[in-house]
């Protein structure tokens, strides 16, 4: 790779000095071989830029095109009588053996790609993700236009200061000119004084304003910061339940965080470093051009920089293995030194003194070894980029000298040249890091965009229409009619709910029951419509659930589940989380009411205990209770109440199911259970079967019925005997 992009360099370089050459002589075209050379020299230029992209089988071909271009004008000129400069001759030669150096390792690299593409993957650090522009853009808009008003301030600010802080680097050398050709001329002194000093002034300004860039800076960042975060935030939070379930939460949190550093690294190295470093080295060549009427000048020092850039870029990549590997091999020798001395007692037994030094000097030696390529290779770095640099310099003086010679310039642009690429060139230096940071950032913010990019699966009506039954506190019914549904994703064709119906009248109560996974807890989601239906309808107080907004009909329901999972917060926090302004006074009858009031009061920090997180500092009959607790201050007009009590023993069940009670009387109420004692007396019970309702009516009826609901009825029974039992009798000694 590095052989192919030397190749190329150097038949960039040598076409364009071929063209200075060609220059001087008239140009004939039977007889010159200015063209060819040209050729050479762009084609290699784009041959380049290729292999940069890793666009190997392109890259070939444009060397390919410059050779085929060389070997036919080589054929034009031979056949011609004309002489042709044996100088350009050369030249052309020393071309077309370089193209076919770059043509041939192109071809190698397009091999080895092919062949062994995830191995590159992991040697050359993160491959670049495809992330288009427009989904850069829209990531970055808060950097560029924050919602706060002082922030899209500073970014203007930011962005005034990058642009005149670039402004006076480029134009500073002018003025030195100016003093240069002042002190040339020995008549002006005061002139030159005058120049000398602006010269320093304008330097000075320019350090200053970067300086100035970096504070306005940390504004901006400040200011995206916030908005990206809580834009996010609320994107992650207005996703459907089954985005929740099937994400690891883990990875969300990293995405997000790794994103949001990924946009500040874009915005610091892509927009306020790499791309005022390009418009530096644009005005700077047509700077060149301007002043010395050279346009070969100004390809010199354009093609010298993006040699340089490439050179860094690459080089610090081949140089990551080096590093990796020192890393592995200090890891290395450590864990043997510790190893080693944790078991002295062994050493000794086994007088293993000698061998435990042998394999820790091997250990050293590979770190050394390790660390000594680590230095080399950036000797390696710095020589390499020292050879374009003083190559640079040394040709663009040389044509300068020419240009002064020639009458197109004057002695103090001669001078200028020398501080205006110098300065193009230092802050190309950290490039290669630069460039390394910028493709790890594009890796996190493609996958922060993917995640922005996730649509609801559930969506609210345009235009969004509230519950009319929010307004009054009326009991509402609840109803399922002829409800067929699958998870997304499940196409097993008897999963899920089919032909499900019941209807649930204002102010009475549901039982449901059936065995694991016969879709309970799926008719819970319905109800609050966290899944949409694929036939039938869920009707809250007559209204499809699907023609209002998702918050107001949350808002009519509450639910307290098999698992309560609780904030890692106070019991206060906890409970006030039903409704968040509600008095204090109502936030002890709710505690009344649920059974926790002495419970919080016996507690040391009453109700400032923190409960853990997830709750688990309480016990299971606690955090159900903290969760009855939440549902009365938020008071909601339905219930439901899924599996709330399974997980608990049967003497903290009996003492729930007090405050469950309270807390479905007067409320529409929907009862979800395995023990069947919990809802039997319910108006009304359905048997849920594999997704399927197989028996309806009341307790009484159906044990008449003689069905499955008496089969469960008479097991449970059976074991309750026993449960009892075994908890009245003595404990064993
Ligand atoms: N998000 C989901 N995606 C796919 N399948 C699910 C999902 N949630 C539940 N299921 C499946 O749907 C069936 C019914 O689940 P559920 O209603 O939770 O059962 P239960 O009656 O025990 O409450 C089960 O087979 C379960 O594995
Ligand atoms: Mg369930």
């Amino acid at each position: 790779m590095f052989l192919t992009l030397v190749f190329a360099g150097v038949e960039a370089l040598v076409g364009l000095a071929g063209i200075i050459v060609d220059q001087n002589t008239s140009f004939q075209y039977d007889a010159s071989l200015e063209d060819a050379l040209a050729a050479f020299a762009f084609c290699a230029l784009v041959a380049l830029v290729l292999q940069q992209q890793e666009r190997h089988g392109l890259a070939a071909l444009s060397s390919l095109l410059a050779l085929g271009y060389g070997v036919a004008k080589a054929v034009v000129v031979g056949t011609t009588h004309h002489s042709t400069n044996p100088a350009s001759i050369a030249l052309c030669a020393v071309c077309g053996a370089c193209a076919l150096g770059a043509l041939v390792g192109s071809l190698r690299e397009r091999r080895m790609v092919r062949d062994t593409d995830d191995y590159h993957l992991l040697e050359d650090g993160p491959k670049p993700a495809k992330l288009s522009a427009y989904a850069i853009a829209k990531l970055l808009k808060p950097y560029f236009w924050p919602r706060s008003l002082v922030g899209r301030v500073s970014v203007f600010s930011t962005l005034l200061f990058v642009i005149l802080s670039k402004v006076c680097t480029v134009i500073a050398p002018l003025v030195l000119a100016s003093a240069a050709d002042a002190v040339a001329d020995r008549g002006d002194v005061r002139k030159a004084i005058k120049m000398s000093l602006l010269y320093a002034l304008l330097s000075f300004t320019g350090k200053i304003l970067k300086e100035c860039q970096s504070l306005a800076y940390l504004n901006v960042q400040k200011y995206a910061f916030i908005d990206l975060s809580s834009d996010t935030f609320a994107h992650l939070h207005s996703l459907s339940l089954q985005w929740a379930l099937s994400k690891k939460m883990g990875e969300v949190v990293r995405i997000t965080d790794r994103g949001i550093a990924g946009c500040d690294t874009f915005m610091k190295y892509g927009v306020l470093y790499i791309g005022p470093s390009i418009g530096e080295a644009v005005a700077v060549c047509v700077l060149f051009y301007v002043h010395f009427k050279l346009w070969a000048l100004s390809l010199l020092v354009f093609g010298s920089v993006l040699a340089y850039a490439c050179l860094t870029i690459k080089m610090t990549l081949w140089r990551k293995r080096f590093r990796q590997a020192m890393n592995k091999s200090d890891n290395a020798w450590h864990d043997r030194l510790t190893d080693s001395l944790t078991n002295f007692e062994t050493v000794k037994y086994f007088t293993a003194e000698k061998y435990e030094n042998q394999q820790f000097s091997r250990e050293i030696a590979c770190y050394q070894k390790s660390s000594v390529s680590v230095q080399a290779s950036l000797s390696i770095l710095n020589i390499s980029q020292q050879v374009i640099l003083c190559g640079c310099l040394g040709g663009a003086m040389a044509l300068s000298a020419i240009a002064v010679h020639n009458g197109q310039a004057s002695v103090g642009g001669f001078v200028a040249v020398n501080v205006w690429i110098i300065n193009l060139f230092a802050p190309l230096n950290f490039l290669g890091t630069v460039y390394n940071a910028l493709i790890t950032a594009t890796v996190d913010l493609s996958n922060l965009s993917e995640l922005l990019a996730q649509k609801p699966l559930v969506k609210d009506p345009e235009p969004k229409v509230d519950h009319p039954a929010l307004l009054s506190k009326h009991a509402i019914g609840v109803a399922f009619s002829d409800v067929k549904f699958r998870y997304p994703g499940v196409t097993a064709v008897d999963a899920g709910l089919k032909q499900v119906t019941f209807e649930v009248a204002p102010g009475t109560s549901l039982g449901i029951v059936g065995p694991t996974g016969a879709g309970k807890s799926t008719i819970a989601r319905l109800l609050f419509r966290f899944f949409d239906v694929e036939g039938g309808a869920v009707t809250v107080g007559g209204v499809d659930v699907r023609n209002v907004t998702q918050a107001s009909l949350r808002m009519l329901m509450g639910v307290v589940p098999q698992d309560t999972v609780l904030f890692n917060s106070s019991l206060d926090y906890n409970i006030r989380y039903g409704k968040r302004d509600c008095s204090t006074d109502e936030r002890d009858d709710a505690a009344k009411h649920a059974a926790l009031f002495d419970f919080v009061g016996r507690l040391e920090e009453g109700w400032e205990t923190v409960v853990g997180e997830r709750g688990l500092k309480l016990s299971g009959g606690e955090k159900q209770r903290v969760a009855i607790a939440r549902l009365f201050v938020k008071n909601p007009p339905i219930v439901l109440l899924d599996e709330a009590t399974s997980a608990l023993d049967s003497r903290t069940e009996a003492d729930i199911q007090g405050a469950l009670a309270a807390l479905s009387s007067d409320r529409t109420c929907v009862t979800i259970a395995h023990r069947l004692g919990t809802i039997a007396t319910c108006d009304n019970i359905v048997v849920l079967n594999r997704g399927r309702i197989t028996e309806r009516g009341s307790h009484a009826a159906l044990l008449a019925l003689d069905g499955d609901y008496k089969a469960m009825w008479d097991v449970q029974a059976r074991n309750s005997e026993v449960e009892v039992a075994e908890e009245s009798s003595p404990e064993p000694q």
